[in-house]
């Protein structure tokens, strides 16, 4: 039987506002990387080539712009469009003639996971279950889709319950066989209006069926707001060697210390760069300090400021901030600046949902 992926992202992104106005969250570059690559390296590594993407009519450009028709990337790519995004399981009703009668992976395309899913799909292709959910234990189980297991099976599962029957999550990580279909079309929408892919698991199990629970350790992230992003931005970040592209940076009087990753063209001048921090090319880095965590996208501009633990997206500029910028995400094309005349005043064009925090 041969497998697809199912990558859901179609969902609004209220949440990471006002970034989203003008891409889909999955394209928020971390270690910058759009967050959706992540995930189809992932899927690509479990020998999945056959990707059908879930998007909305108002994101649909961006992905096909961002990802065209997967092959950079080893994939191939196909776009539907949910309209709105009445839930995970109605996103999956409209893949039904792409997947046909194949086993697939679903995958929630915000999420970010550190392990590595071969085994799963290799199992489950192997082995006859009709589901397979990945796990993970979390403080706040009220915010999840919760699973009950009794020896490695799934017995019970609840959407955001109020009083959790156990802490056991489930991540946006799923593996279905068509049997799937047979429960979407049995259920009704939950008290938010949503058709709940976690109903349509539990018809099978009040059906007899036999699904699985595999629980996970290592980190996951689901990154709907911005706490999120910066945390993914520090774990990706974490792992990364120093590397220099040839020629990479065009002047000296710098000072680098721990894992810094310097892509083409870059300018650094009178500088102190401490990682692990990542500088996308034709970036200038000029009078400043950079702190540990921190993604500086293509063509930024960084002069007489420090900024540490932040996102800075293509083509934005900081420039005579004298407070360091912490715990910030500056979409692209943004500036962040001081003229340093008098009178000494606050001076903004803030885009809707903004939000801006001065010490
Ligand atoms: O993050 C894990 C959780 O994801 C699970 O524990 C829950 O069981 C599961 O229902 C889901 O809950 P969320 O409320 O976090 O889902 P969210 O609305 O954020 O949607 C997850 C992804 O699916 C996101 O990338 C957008 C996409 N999506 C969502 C909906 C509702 C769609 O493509 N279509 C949709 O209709």
């Amino acid at each position: 039987m041969s497998m697809k992926a199912l990558i859901l992202c179609a969902g609004r992104g209220t949440r990471l506002r006002p970034l989203t106005f003008t891409s889909a969250k999955q394209l928020i570059p971390v270690a910058n990387k759009p967050v959706i690559l992540y995930s189809i390296e992932k899927i690509r590594n479990t020998g999945i080539s056959e990707i059908g993407m879930i998007v909305n009519p108002d994101n649909i450009s961006s992905f096909k712009q961002a990802l065209g028709d997967g092959s950079n990337f080893g994939v191939r790519l196909t776009y539907m469009v949910q309209k709105d995004p009445k839930g995970l399981a109605h996103a999956v009703k409209i893949s039904q003639d792409f997947i046909g009668k194949d086993n697939f992976l679903m995958y929630l395309g915000d999420n970010l996971i550190q392990e590595d899913l071969s085994k799963f799909v290799e199992e489950f292709q192997r082995l006859e279950w009709n589901a397979s959910i990945l796990l993970t234990p979390v403080e706040d189980p009220t915010r999840f889709g919760i699973a009950t297991m009794k020896s490695g099976k799934v017995v019970k599962v609840v959407e955001k319950p109020q009083v959790p029957p156990s802490n056991l999550a489930i991540i946006g990580v799923y593996l279905f066989n068509s049997r799937i279909f047979e429960g979407i079309d049995n259920i009704k929408p939950s008290w938010r209006g949503e058709l709940e892919i976690t109903d349509a698991i539990q018809f099978l199990i009040d059906h007899g069926d036999k699904i699985q629970g595999h629980v996970v350790y290592g980190w996951w992230k689901d990154t709907g707001r911005p706490g999120d992003l910066l945390e993914a931005n520090r774990r990706i970040l974490e792992d990364i060697r120093s590397s220099q592209k040839p020629d990479a940076i065009s002047s000296n009087m710098y000072k680098m210390e721990g894992p810094v990753v310097v892509e083409k063209g870059v300018e650094i001048s009178n500088s102190l760069i401490r990682g692990p921090v990542i500088i996308g090319k034709g970036a200038s880095i000029i009078n400043s300090y950079i702190g540990p965590y921190t993604s500086i996208g293509p063509n930024v501009t960084i002069e007489n400021s420090e900024v540490e633990n932040s996102i800075l997206m293509e083509n934005s500029t900081v420039r005579n901030v004298d407070v360091r910028i912490d715990a910030s995400i500056v979409g692209k094309n943004a500036t962040i600046s001081s003229a340093k005349i008098k009178p000494k005043v606050h001076n903004f064009v803030v885009g809707d949902y903004s939000f801006i925090n001065l010490s």
